[in-house]
């Protein structure tokens, strides 16, 4: 029971701290739908074609289209998040 109080305590204490939060189910969600087409190297190519924190999101916009997963805007927003935290680290506008 005591380890159970744990782990409860754990999970709320996980779900509190945004930041972490959004990062750990944005990586999920490109894991499930991102890789139809490229895999994460995509990300920290060197010839990137990403320059800012606008383009990124204009381009995970566009790539969440052609892979047809019907995201919401939260999920969207989880997603350029994760990879601009994880790979690209433009500062945001
Ligand atoms: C239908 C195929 C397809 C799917 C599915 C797809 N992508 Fe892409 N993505 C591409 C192609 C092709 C490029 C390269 C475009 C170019 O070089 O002009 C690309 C490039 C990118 C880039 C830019 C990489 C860089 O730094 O140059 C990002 C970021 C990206 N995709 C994110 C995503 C995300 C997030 C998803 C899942 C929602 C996703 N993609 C799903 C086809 C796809």
């Amino acid at each position: 029971m005591k380890k159970l109080l744990g782990i409860l305590l754990f999970a709320s204490a996980t779900v509190s701290l945004p930041g972490y939060a959004d990062d750990v189910t944005g990586k999920t969600l490109l894991t499930q739908a991102c890789q139809q087409c490229h895999d994460n190297s995509m990300y920290s190519r060197s010839n990137s074609i990403l320059q800012s924190y606008p383009e990124l999101q204009a381009r995970v916009e566009f790539c969440e289209n052609a892979s047809k997963v019907h995201w919401g805007d939260a999920q969207i927003n989880q997603v350029i998040e994760y990879l601009n935290d994880t790979y690209y680290k433009f500062p945001k506008p």
